[in-house]
Order: structure tokens, then C-alpha cells, then sequence
């Protein structure tokens, strides 16, 4: 449908030469994973060795995706750029804001209503500057790139850290911030830092109530949560090649919970059935013809440990299925041990609800598994004890699970289906009851179960499994069953023993869809209207930031001296707040309320420097901007960490903090911080920090002769009239000092798309 056959053919034709330049350089076999990067550099044929951990490597994704929450800010963003088109193929997908209640049709509609000027934002937006955009109601974007745009060798950037879906096709596709979709749908280059790499050799293959899932909760047992962090993580081995494409993407998907870069899988024969079935022959063709170049060198999965970081092995005909949780996904138990581990750790044990699907676990595969569990409900005379629900991942399979009757089945162990979009998984669930916080199990195929993700109850145990695990473990309504061995008493009072899950890789009829809910945008799309209400509250058109005004930065008032951690959190906090996302001067009212006063340890509390009083840190920011003061934000260690969100810089640009003076940041928030045009700099001796007073006026100097790797000064100017002042160091490169005089980087961008 959708994809950009002519963007791959490139892809494949450039990389043999590519491979084999990368290959030369490196001296030595490579894995697919380095195949990939070094076939996507921004300066095109490989002339650098990069190291693995340390290079900051310039990248040319081949494609963007966004979904519909983070979408917002990048497309607000992007319309600063003042390009006429995207520079790469994108997409946005709606599928974030539908909240699960009822059932599919009634919810899509509800969220039609309540989200309209958004969805009409996005679409009008797409229209106007050649973005696909796919409506309520369409799917899950990682399940409908995988189903359209993901392609074996490709790299692809989406603004959501599930975008890593797509590796199960043999992509290397990252979650970014809005700010770096932007950057590349702009034309510019996309910054990373060379990966390690992490090996995981699967041997055997799965059988009975063992699913790919079980891969990755296992991997996830294994590496923890921060486990992958700055790796990405290929699978290789006898395990791999047998397994289904969307059971590869299942396993990918998951690489998030394990903090992992991304994780992808070579081409191989489930991959090509997959876009066959998918009506993409056309790209099977293609990748046949470099198929060599869409795998590692052979030498190196024969001697894997010379190669790859770290190696894990794990033989798939020993590995049981499990359930990861509470809590954290890497909580892994397998199912023979779950009785002991719950009763140990005093799990609630009778589970409430089962849910299947997301963008994890919806394929045609899982689906047709689980409805093998159904089925046998009625055959066996049992009754299903917990409630069930599904929500698929597109139309595509949606419409696919109906023709094939699994819809009917489920239907008649009284499940639920919502709508085909993200709903329990993102916190979208209107779950009766859960405001009474009542102590709970549920089961999900989902990926994570941190507190409060599903149902907003800090008090329910939510364990992640296969589909097929949750399914049985639904109709038993028993967290302890263990399929494979335990028994049930149907309503005649017999003992029954569930069979092992059974099903189709693939639909034998193929797939089929009426609507799947893809709107191509205009050819033209210079006299396309963007919408935005000016009344509304969610949604504000970006004015540009103001230019640096070419003189040192004095006079500035301490808004907050942070203390401890100050992650992007603390900095612009999500919750709530996430409503406010297309919408910078709301949002910014949550701007630093979660960071720590260093002056009297309180947060969202900070003394007014004109007043004297002590207020909500976005009040007191807001009092500066109206007096026409500019002001400064000192942080601690590491100042930044968590997420890629730029709304954690662009609030205080927003509302004329000037500087941010920290003893370190965590590079994307610097990163972002430069992007806007903020100034960003460390304490060259970190015990300066002690040096800065509640009452303090700050100068910056030494701005007139901005350079790369010349310190700047800092002066304070303390109520009792002394002052001291220290040097503070920078990592602004010639480019970013551009960025920086220019007041941020959209406005050099817009300059030159006007020359
Ligand atoms: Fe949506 Fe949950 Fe996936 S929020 S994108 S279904 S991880």
C-alpha cells in the first residue's frame, strides 16, 4: 500500500558497496548489526572506523514514524523548519489517545469526539507536508509499520521507544524525541552513539506452550532493565530461523524493557513469507537479491564471542514459558516455579482480567494460538474464570480474525474487544472499579507492567506473558496453573488438561482488510490549511525563539538550585501533563515542579527574587518573564537523564530561563537544550556548585568570543554585595554556538530552506 519501494531499491543498491567498504575498513568480518549502521552513514561509502561505545556516528534514516501523543510537538516543531515536504517517507498513527471502556466501535467514536482538534491537527498537518496518516481506529504504529513500511537492512526512527518492533523484520529502528524526528523529516542528519553489541544465540526450537515471548522474558530475567543500555542486541541461530517474522518483532519489542538501543534479526525465509503475505513480493524480490549483506558474515555467528560484547545463549528446547512481574518486566519466573515465587512473595493469586494483544503481541499468530485455547473452553466444558480481553494491533489483523472466526471464539468465552489501538497498554483503560485501588492480579501480553500502567491502581499485580499463557491463565483464573502439567475441573466435574496452543504463522486466505484506515496526503500540499484553534488548550502554533542578542548574560536570578536527581521527570513531568503535549505555554506550567530545592529541600517551591516570597517554580519563572529578567537553573549530577522528551527544553526557553548550569548532564537533555538555543554548561570544578546562595545574580561571560572548547565565566553576585566568580566548561561544537547565536537550530534550518 503505503511503502516506498523506490527508497529501498536505493537502500539495496548502495550497500553492497557499503558493506564491503565498512568490511575493509573494520578488517574483520562483520555482524549485521554493523552491515546496517555502516550502509546509513550521513556522509555516505565508510571512510572512519567507528568504536562501539564511544563514536558519536552521524546516521540517514530511511523513514519516521510517529504516533499521535508525541507526534504533536515534532509536527509543531517541523512546521518552524519552513520545508515544504518531509525529506525522508513518514507516517503519523492514532492510536495513543483511545481509551478502552466499552468496546471498540463505541470508544473510537468517543475518542473522535474528545480528541477532534487534535486528529485534525495531525491529518491537516500530514496533508500539508506529505505524511501518511493513518486515523483512529487504523492500528498500533509498530504493528502497522511492520505490516507496511518495516523492511530487512532499513533504519528508521519513531518517536516512541516501541518503534523497535520493526527489528523483528530485520530493521534497525530507534526510539527518539520529537526534536530528532523533526531534525530528519527536515533533512539533516540523526546523531548516535555507536552501539556495543549483545549476541543472543538461540539453539533448539520452540514447541508446546513455549512463544517467542518467552525469549524475551527470559532475556529480560537475564540482562535487567538497564541490561541493553546503549546496545543493540541481535539474535542469531537455529532457534531464529525457525521462528515467525512477528514472533522476531514480539521479541524486539521487548528489547525496550531491557533499556536495549534496538535489536534486529538477518533476512531469512520467515521474513520473506511475511512480506509476501503482507502484499509486499515486490520488496521480498529486492531483499532476495542482497540477501548476503542482510545477515552477519558467516565467520561471525560461527565464533560469535569474538565479535559481539557480551554473547548469551539460551537453547529453546529446555526454555519454559514465563511470567515477568510484577511490578518491572524483568521480574522473570518461569511457570513451574510461579507457585512457590507468588506464595513466597504473597501475590495475589486469582487473577481478575486476561488481556491479549497490543503492539507486542497481535499478530495473526498470536491470535489464532490463543483462539486455539478458546475453543476448547466450550469443547471441554470448562467456563472461563477471569475476564478477557483483545485488542489487536490493526485493522489488517482485526478484520483478518474475524473472517477466520477467532473473534467468534473469543466471543463466546465472553471476551471484550476494544478498539485497534494501544487502550489498557498505555493507561487508556477505564477499568470498573480500579479507583477503589483494590489489591489485584492481572495477566497481560503486553510488554510493561510498571505500577499504575494499565489500570492507574497502584495496587494491581500486572504479570506479562505470551498471549497463549494469558489465555489459559485467564480461563483457569489461576496466576499458579501451569498449563503443561496441572488439570481443571470443567462444569461436569471431570479433570481436563488444556492442549498444547496450535495455529497458523499466517492467515491461509492471506490477510484482508475493508478500510485500513490509511489517508495517502496531497500531492501538493501547498494550499493545505494546518488547523489549530488559537482558543484551544491542547494545541499552540511554536513561535520561533528569540536570537541570542549578541552581548554577555548578566544580571540573571537563581530560579531553582536543583538538588540530587532531576531527570527530564522532574524537569517536565508526564501524567497529567501528557494532555498538554501540543501545547508549549500549558505544558510549561509543570516546568521543574518535581526537582528538589536545594535551599529548603521542597519541591515546586522557590523564592521570588523580586518579592521575596516563596512559590511554584513555574509562577516565580513566569513573574521573571513578565519583569524582563532573564534566569538561571543550576543542577547536580547527570542533570537531564530519563526520557528524549525536548519539552524538558523547551519549557524553560520558553519562559526565558537563559542558562542551566549543571555539575554534568545527560547527553540528549544537553543535546535538546542546545537545539533550542539554550546555553548548557558544566562547572569546570564541580565544588563550585556549593558556591551558589539562594539570593545569588548571576553574569555569564566570555559569550562575545563563543568557541568551541573555551571556557566560559561565571559570576555571582551574592545579597551581602561580595562576589566570586569560577570558569564553567561547554561541549558546543561550531555548528551548535550556531544554533545557540541564532536561537536554536529550527531557525538556521528555516533560513536556509528560504534561500
Ligand atoms: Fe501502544 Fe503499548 Fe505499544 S502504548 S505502542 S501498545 S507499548
Amino acid at each position: 500500500m503505503a511503502f516506498d519501494i523506490e527508497m529501498i531499491k536505493k537502500v539495496y543498491e548502495r550497500m553492497p558497496a557499503r558493506v564491503e567498504a565498512a568490511r575493509k575498513l573494520v578488517g574483520r568480518p562483520l555482524t549485521l548489526t554493523e552491515k546496517i549502521l555502516y550502509s546509513h552513514l550521513w556522509d555516505g561509502t565508510p571512510a572512519t572506523v567507528f568504536e562501539r561505545g564511544k563514536s558519536y556516528v552521524d546516521f540517514a534514516p530511511d523513514r519516521v514514524a510517529m504516533q499521535d501523543a508525541t507526534a504533536q510537538m515534532a509536527l509543531l516543531q517541523f512546521m518552524q523548519a519552513g520545508r515544504p515536504k518531509v525529506a525522508v517517507p513518514s507516517t503519523v498513527h492514532c492510536d495513543h489517545l483511545i481509551t478502552a471502556k466499552v468496546g471498540s466501535a463505541e470508544d473510537l467514536h468517543t475518542a473522535e469526539v474528545t480528541n477532534k482538534e487534535v486528529y485534525d491537527f495531525l491529518s491537516s498537518v500530514s496533508n500539508k507536508y506529505g505524511i501518511g496518516f493513518w486515523k483512529p481506529g487504523a492500528g498500533i504504529i509498530h504493528q502497522v509499520v511492520l505490516e507496511n513500511y518495516a523492511f530487512p537492512g532499513g533504519m528508521m526512527i519513531g518517536t516512541d521507544s516501541h518503534t523497535v518492533n520493526a527489528g523483528g523484520l530485520g530493521m534497525i529502528a530507534i526510539g527518539v524525541g520529537g526534536a530528532d524526528a523533526c531534525d530528519v523529516m527536515a533533512g539533516l542528519p540523526w546523531e548516535l552513539k555507536f552501539p556495543k553489541l549483545i549476541g543472543v544465540k538461540l539453539t533448539g526450537k520452540l514447541s508446546g506452550w513455549t512463544a517467542p515471548k518467552d525469549v524475551i522474558l527470559k532475556v529480560a530475567g537475564i540482562l535487567t532493565v538497564k541490561g541493553g543500555t546503549g546496545c543493540i542486541v541481535e539474535y542469531f541461530g537455529e532457534g531464529v530461523t525457525s521462528m515467525s517474522c512477528t514472533g522476531k518483532g514480539t521479541i524486539a519489542n521487548m528489547g525496550a524493557e531491557i533499556g536495549a538501543t534496538t535489536s534486529t534479526f538477518g533476512y531469512d525465509e520467515s521474513m520473506e513469507r511475511y512480506l509476501r503475505s503482507t502484499g509486499r513480493a515486490d520488496v521480498a524480490e529486492l531483499a532476495n537479491g542482497v540477501k548476503s549483506h542482510l545477515t552477519a558474515d558467516a565467520e561471525v555467528y560461527a565464533n560469535p564471542e569474538k565479535y559481539f560484547d557480551q554473547l548469551i545463549e539460551i537453547n529453546l528446547d529446555e526454555l519454559e514459558p514465563h511470567l515477568n512481574g510484577p511490578f518491572t518486566p524483568d521480574l522473570a519466573t518461569p511457570i513451574s516455579k510461579i507457585k512457590e515465587v507468588a506464595e513466597a512473595n504473597g501475590w495475589p493469586t486469582k487473577i481478575e482480567v486476561g488481556l491479549i494483544g497490543s503492539c507486542t503481541n497481535s499478530s495473526y499468530e498470536d491470535i489464532s494460538r490463543a483462539a486455539s485455547l478458546a475453543k476448547q473452553v466450550a469443547a471441554k466444558n470448562l467456563k472461563t474464570k477471569a475476564e478477557f480481553t483483545i485488542t489487536p494491533g490493526s485493522e489488517q489483523v482485526r478484520y483478518t480474525i474475524e473472517r477466520d472466526g477467532f473473534l467468534d471464539t473469543f466471543d463466546q468465552i465472553g471476551a471484550k474487544v476494544f478498539a485497534n489501538a494501544c487502550g489498557p497498554c498505555i493507561g487508556m483503560w477505564a477499568r470498573v472499579g480500579a479507583e477503589k485501588q483494590e489489591k489485584n492480579t492481572i495477566v497481560h501480553s503486553f510488554n510493561r507492567n510498571f505500577a499504575k500502567r494499565a489500570d492507574g491502581n497502584p495496587n494491581t499485580f500486572a504479570f506479562v506473558a505470551s498471549p497463549e499463557l494469558v489465555t489459559a491463565l485467564a480461563i483457569a483464573g489461576d496466576l499458579t496453573f501451569n498449563p503443561a502439567t496441572d488439570y481443571l475441573t470443567n462444569e461436569k466435574g471431570e479433570k481436563v488438561k488444556l492442549d498444547a496452543p496450535s495455529g497458523d504463522e499466517l492467515p491461509t486466505k492471506g490477510f484482508a482488510v475493508e478500510d485500513a484506515g490509511y489517508l495517502a496526503p496531497a500531492e501538493d500540499g501547498s494550499g493545505v490549511q494546518v488547523v489549530v484553534s488559537p482558543t484551544s488548550d491542547r494545541l499552540q502554533l511554536l513561535d520561533p525563539f528569540a536570537a541570542w542578542e549578541g552581548t554577555d548574560l548578566k544580571g540573571l536570578k537563581l530560579l531553582i538550585k536543583a538538588k540530587g536527581k532531576c531527570t527530564t521527570d522532574h524537569i517536565s513531568m508526564a501524567g497529567p501533563w501528557l494532555k498538554y503535549r501540543g501545547h508549549l505555554d500549558n505544558i510549561s506550567n509543570n516546568m521543574l515542579i518535581g526537582a528538589v530545592n536545594f535551599f529548603n529541600e521542597k519541591t515546586d517551591n522557590v523564592k521570588n527574587q523580586l518579592t521575596g516570597e516563596y512559590g511554584p517554580v513555574p509562577a516565580t519563572q513566569r513573574a521573571y518573564k513578565a519583569a524582563n529578567i532573564g534566569s538561571i537553573v543550576v543542577g547536580d549530577e547527570n542533570y537531564g537523564e530519563g526520557s528524549s522528551r525536548e519539552h524538558a527544553a523547551m519549557e524553560p526557553r520558553h519562559l526565558g530561563v537563559r542558562v542551566v548550569l549543571t555539575k554534568s548532564f545527560a547527553r540528549i537533555h544537553e543535546t535538546n537544550l542546545k537545539k533550542q538555543g539554550m546555553l548548557g554548561v558544566t562547572f569546570a570544578n564541580p565544588a563550585d556548585y556549593d558556591k551558589i546562595q539562594e539570593n545569588d545574580v548571576i553574569d555569564i561571560l566570555g559569550l562575545t568570543d563563543f568557541a568551541p572548547g573555551k571556557q566560559l565565566t561565571v559570576v555571582l553576585h551574592h545579597a551581602d554585595g561580595t562576589t566570586e566568580q569560577f570558569l564553567v566548561n561547554h561541549t558546543y561544537n561550531e555548528q551548535q554556538i550556531e544554533w545557540f547565536k541564532a536561537g536554536g537550530a529550527l531557525n538556521i534550518i528555516r533560513k536556509q530552506a528560504a534561500a
